[in-house]
């Protein structure tokens, strides 16, 4: 049965941390903060898994949450240094936003965390042509990425120093130096880093300059645990380490001795916060939308994907099998409707924007050569609209999850979990998400186009009593874990490593 609504037991994180204080930091923060018309600071919820997952851990732990400044309302409060109880309405954890220079932030972001070190961790580069190393890059790592990791790790050091014994829980791949910095400034905190998105094997990370690929390591092996979203990324970082660093494996007890410390590599599959998604599946806002989308889109069966327009979401080969599906089996023409319900981003950069010119050319052609007056294939959302793309998961026929790589992949758990259809998941081989969900779902090799064209055709004419049995296996595994859980996992771990070195008295 669907279980509609149903909050998952929270475990219960103060008594785990017994007053222990946290310490968020991550580049995105909880929300962005503009000024109205009227003058007043408004603020809008941040987008992003990370965010996500980051809110309920927030409000759970009364974390203190660092992230950088990012638009001028933002700088000028960063520059007041005060803590920011947020919510506004119903303050639950306290936000500092950290002013990093524009022309700092720029290199940092859209030269080295995007294009750089986003590309290397998705394996999305053309090797025959990018990347090209060039001055430019190593001004940007040394003037933009290392001093931005700095001036996250001094906030994080000077907040760290007002309270006692603190885990900083560092966030992804913006912040691979910061605990190096930290452990400069204070010897004191916990050092967790979390990296949400793949890491890749040693040959793929050698492409990085020696020096970027060195402090890379070397900077994540400051902190006391790193975790990753599965065993497989987590067992590259160890071949990294090992082989790109030259540093000492315990392969059973998965750790990096290191400068005489020891490093704790672990996993964290990351999850999504079921309750809340139900309560937000069932605003106002989202049945107006729901009703709108009935009505446009009666007796049609649905393809969904909703996903940033990013490369490394493999959106064309998406909609390459798509063609292969309508020119294979013409009958489904007029009985089909692919949504694509993307949100722009990253528009700063010219491979995103190279991206999603390509993703409107296909479009176009594909409706132009498939449609008829009264249907058109493909509809097209560049808009981000978080409670549309939940309206439209409700309703999907197939699920299209098909990333080249990917972290976890959370559109794959918020699908199945809203899916009000008995919908069928396509899952890329090499989501995160295919350790949980791989038995349910139809599993994808995300290069092979006529392998997805025919897990479409699959999915499309599955019998419903297989539709059911799936669905409702992969809605239970996802409301299995949720982000408390994540994190609880993480935190047991922390006090337990605390409590086995001081009874060591290391
Ligand atoms: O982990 C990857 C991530 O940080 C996710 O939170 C989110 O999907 C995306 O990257 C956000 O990217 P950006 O902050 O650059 O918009």
């Amino acid at each position: 049965m669907h279980s509609k609504g149903r909050r998952q037991k929270a475990p219960n994180l103060t008594k785990l941390l017994d007053n222990k204080p946290v310490i968020i930091v991550s580049n995105r923060g909880p929300a962005e903060f503009r000024r109205n018309e009227a003058g007043n600071i408004t603020s809008k919820r941040g987008g992003g898994g990370l965010v996500t997952a980051m809110t309920a851990v927030s409000e759970a732990t009364h974390a203190t949450w660092i992230s950088a400044a990012m638009t001028d309302v933002e700088r000028s409060m960063a520059k007041k240094d005060n803590l920011i109880g947020f919510p506004e309405n119903n303050p639950l954890y306290n936000v500092r936003l950290v002013d990093i220079p524009k022309d700092i932030y720029n290199r940092y972001y859209n030269t080295i965390s995007n294009p750089l070190l986003w590309f290397i961790h998705h394996y999305i580069w053309d090797l025959c042509n990018t990347p090209s190393f060039t001055e430019e890059t190593h001004k940007a790592w040394g003037e933009g990425y290392v001093a931005a990791n700095k001036l996250f790790a001094e906030a994080a050091a000077r907040e760290s120093l007002k309270l006692k014994n603190p885990i900083i829980m560092l966030q992804d791949y913006h912040l691979f130096l910061a605990a190096r910095y930290i452990r400069e400034l204070t010897s004191e905190p916990f050092l967790f880093h979390f990296t949400h998105i793949p890491w890749p094997e040693p040959d793929y990370m050698s492409i990085l300059p020696f020096k970027v690929r060195h402090q890379i390591l070397k900077g994540m092996l400051a902190n006391d645990i790193v975790g990753f979203q599965s065993r497989h990324y987590a067992g590259n970082f160890l071949l990294c380490c090992e082989s790109l660093l030259g540093a000492q494996i315990n392969w059973r007890k998965r750790s990096v001795m290191w400068q005489e410390r020891e490093v704790f590599v672990r996993t964290y599959p990351i999850s999504i916060d079921y309750g809340n998604l139900h309560k937000i599946s069932e605003s106002d806002e989202v049945l107006k939308y729901e009703t709108k989308l009935l009505k446009e889109n009666a007796d049609m069966s649905l393809i969904i994907r909703t996903d940033r327009s990013d490369p490394s979401k493999n959106i064309i080969r998406g909609f390459m099998a798509y063609d292969v599906l309508l020119s294979r089996h013409p009958n489904f023409k007029g009985k089909v409707k692919f949504l694509a319900l993307l949100y722009p981003t990253r528009e700063g950069i010219m491979e995103y924007k190279k991206y999603r010119r390509e993703i409107e050319a296909t479009v176009k052609d594909i409706n132009e050569r498939h449609g008829a007056e009264n249907w058109q294939p493909i509809y097209l959302r560049m808009k981000d609209d978080y409670l549309e793309s939940i309206a439209a998961l409700k309703h999907y026929d197939v699920l299209l999850v098909n990333p080249i790589f990917d972290g976890m992949n959370l559109v794959a758990k918020e699908g199945p979990a809203v899916n009000k259809n008995d919908g069928i998941l396509i899952l890329s081989e090499n989501a995160g998400a295919l350790s949980e969900l791989g038995n349910s779902g139809i599993i994808v090799n995300p290069f092979d186009i006529e392998e997805t064209a025919a897990a479409m055709y699959r999915a499309l004419t599955m019998p419903m009593y297989e539709r059911k049995a799936r669905a409702a296996n992969l809605r239970e595994t996802v409301e299995q874990n949720n982000s408390l859980k994540w994190i609880h996992y993480q935190l047991k771990d922390i006090v337990g490593l605390e409590k086995k070195r001081m009874l060591e008295g290391v």
